[in-house]
């Protein structure tokens, strides 16, 4: 038996075929085993299967992706979005269309008879031209509302950013004296007390990793700061401001202690799949990570990473960056204008080019810049805590995590997650729980989060088992794979969902998608895109009934196998083709030259 391997079923083992190596797909590589075995097999599909995943595998994500384009010539004019006769366009040279029988000509069928947007809200804001718009057009070709429709009750989510908000920053009139002083004051306090340090002999001074910060492009300094009103505060959240010695007793705005976490997704961390994992169990969400430069500038598609669904109870928004004043203004701006329970700054981030820039896990190596920044975001408000994610180090050989953990929690971060692997390791080997242990036991007061490879209840319990000092976990991949793991964690067993179960789920996400994007043509692109997307995670989930030594682990490749179902097979297929028809089931066939390559390869094994 290979540790690597996850055994199937033998009634559920699918013949293997012979190919050469370029062109293996990921499951296929893990049955180099069988990989001699003659192909005995006729089956179309299994030849299917050898084309997928030609492409040469890099770290990291896929570059080069296809952009799928829309012809403008199809979009109506906004004027006439909710029917004939309603509203005139007022722009002059409006390049969209005005003929509405021009384009019902040119729009194709409708999806569906239902309009699952109108179904959840009475209305449909996309109006004429939602795929699904017969459902709410009266025999004028007018958009309806259903009689209970209640315009309050219908934004189930927020956040995002206001054009009013959006005008100031670009003018640059959003006034940022706060976040200004704090730093100004971090950097005060963290040189004093260096200077301490190094007078007593104790610690030989750090010297940071050097590199080219961004710029602060924001409203210029003001240098007559208002008296420091705060200083106390600096330090954790939690803090005493009157003593500043730390109150034990006082309650934190939130409670990071024996939690359920969901994992900060880029791309795949979306709304729509965060509901899903609420209806699962999970206790925090925290939506995917924004980059501080473009949120202070005001940028819509960045502030699209702050929107927050009614069910995510405790909610947190990541930030990244490299420069200490544009973090703190971009956490002074969620402060100020939304609506969240936290904000987390991700230290952990290995992309390439935030790494050269000094961001994401170069913070790990940036010490002082990194103390400036967790004191002063620390110490922006009592009511928003600051927490920091991090990897165990850059280097496989050099971990850190163990004394920077420590000094986080000093400079007054709420709580710290740790994610059990190198910038360097990515995701090919085991997260450390040993070492995250090691490192939660230095920590003295706030909730450590552990983050790593947990797919099932049993790894749960067993890291759980394994690091007493860690109080929380935080999950990713295995949300991803199965969103239904917080409910086997609460439940303490294996939940095991038929296909058309698991179908559900996807239908139930695509509803939401269709809610959250829009459910006109761009809308139902955009759902299916991140569909897709979520599916290059889903596909690795294995039914538990065909599992010879489940649980299944999340670093295994499975032997090749089928399902009981044609549905079941279909779900965990590698080829990007077979997620191509279950988007279009849901979703109808896709646009002309539509091709889909996944975004992140983490998705491999
Ligand atoms: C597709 C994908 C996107 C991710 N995006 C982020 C992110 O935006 N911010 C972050 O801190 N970590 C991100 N991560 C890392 C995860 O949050 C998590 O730390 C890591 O996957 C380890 O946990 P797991 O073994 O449960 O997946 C991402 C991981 C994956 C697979
Ligand atoms: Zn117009
Ligand atoms: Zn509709």
């Amino acid at each position: 038996m290979e540790s690597g391997i996850c055994y199937i079923k033998e009634e559920y083992l699918v013949p293997e075929i012979k190919h050469n190596a370029a062109q293996k797909d990921p499951v296929e590589l893990g049955n180099k085993r069988k990989s001699n075995e003659e192909n005995t097999s006729g089956d179309k599909k299994q030849q299917k299967y050898q084309k997928t995943n030609k492409k040469e595998r890099k770290r990291g994500q896929n570059k080069n992706r296809p952009v799928f384009k829309q012809d403008s010539s199809l979009f109506l004019c906004h004027s006439l979005m909710n029917g004939p006769n309603l509203e005139k366009c007022t722009h002059q040279n409006c390049r969209y269309v005005h003929d509405l029988a021009a384009y019902f000509a040119s729009k194709p069928e409708d999806l569906g008879e239902k309009c699952p947007v109108f179904d959840a809200i009475g209305f449909c804001t996309r109006g004429v031209t939602c795929r699904f718009a017969k459902a709410h057009l009266d025999a004028e070709g007018r958009n309806i509302k259903s009689p209970d429709y209640n315009e309050n009750k219908a934004r189930t989510s927020m956040n995002g950013i206001t054009n009013e908000l959006q005008v100031r920053l670009r003018k640059r009139e959003y006034d940022f004296t706060r976040s200004k002083q704090l730093v100004n004051q971090s950097d005060k306090l963290r040189d004093e007390n260096k200077k301490k340090v190094v007078a007593s002999g104790s610690v030989k001074p750090l010297r940071d990793m050097t590199v080219v910060e961004d710029k602060a492009t924001t409203a210029e300094i003001v240098e007559t700061v208002k008296p420091p009103d705060t200083e106390k505060a600096i330090g954790a959240v939690v803090d005493n401001v009157e003593t500043g010695g730390r109150d034990t007793a006082k309650k934190p705005p939130v409670d990071f202690a024996e939690k359920l976490i969901l994992s900060p997704l880029t791309t795949v961390g979306n709304l729509p799949f965060r509901r899903i994992c609420k209806e699962f169990g999970a206790d925090i969400t925290c939506g995917e990570m924004a980059c501080a430069v473009p949120l202070v500038k005001g940028l819509t598609q960045e502030w699209a990473l702050t929107k927050r669904h009614e069910s995510e109870h405790v909610f947190g928004v990541q930030l990244c960056g490299n420069n200490p004043n544009i973090i703190a203004q971009a956490a002074q701006l969620l402060q100020e204008t939304t609506s969240i329970d936290y904000i987390d700054l991700n230290i952990g981030c290995p992309i390439e080019l935030i790494y050269q820039h000094g961001g994401g896990s170069a913070l790990m190596r940036r010490t002082n810049v990194l103390e400036t920044i967790v004191r002063s975001c620390s110490s922006m408000s009592l009511k928003i805590p600051f927490t920091v994610k991090m990897r165990t180090g850059v280097y496989a050989d050099k971990s850190v995590a163990h004394e920077l953990m420590p000094l986080v929690e000093e400079w007054g971060a709420a709580a710290v997650t740790l994610h059990g692997r190198s910038r360097e390791q990515r995701y090919m080997k085991s997260a450390n729980w040993q070492y995250i242990e090691e490192c939660a036991a230095k920590v003295k007061y706030i909730p450590v989060i552990g983050n790593g490879d947990i797919l099932n209840f049993e790894d749960y319990n067993e890291k759980r088992k394994q690091a007493p000092h860690v109080s929380s976990v935080m999950i990713g991949r295995g949300a991803l794979i199965k969103p239904w793991i917080f409910k086997e964690i609460k439940e303490q067993k294996p939940f095991n969902p038929t296909s058309a179960e698991r179908f559900d789920i996807l239908r139930k996400y695509v509803n939401y998608g269709l809610e959250h994007w829009g459910s006109d043509m761009k809308g139902v692109e955009n759902t299916r895109r991140f569909l897709l997307e979520w599916q290059s995670f889903m596909y690795r989930y294995i039914p538990y009934e065909l599992l010879a030594n489940p649980p299944q682990q999340i670093n295994q490749r499975p032997q090749k196998f089928r399902g009981r179902d044609e549905m079941e097979t279909l779900m965990s297929s590698p080829n990007s083709t077979d997620w191509v028809r279950l988007s279009e089931m849901l979703l109808g066939p896709v646009p002309v030259g539509f091709e889909f390559v996944p975004k992140h390869k983490a998705n491999a094994y």
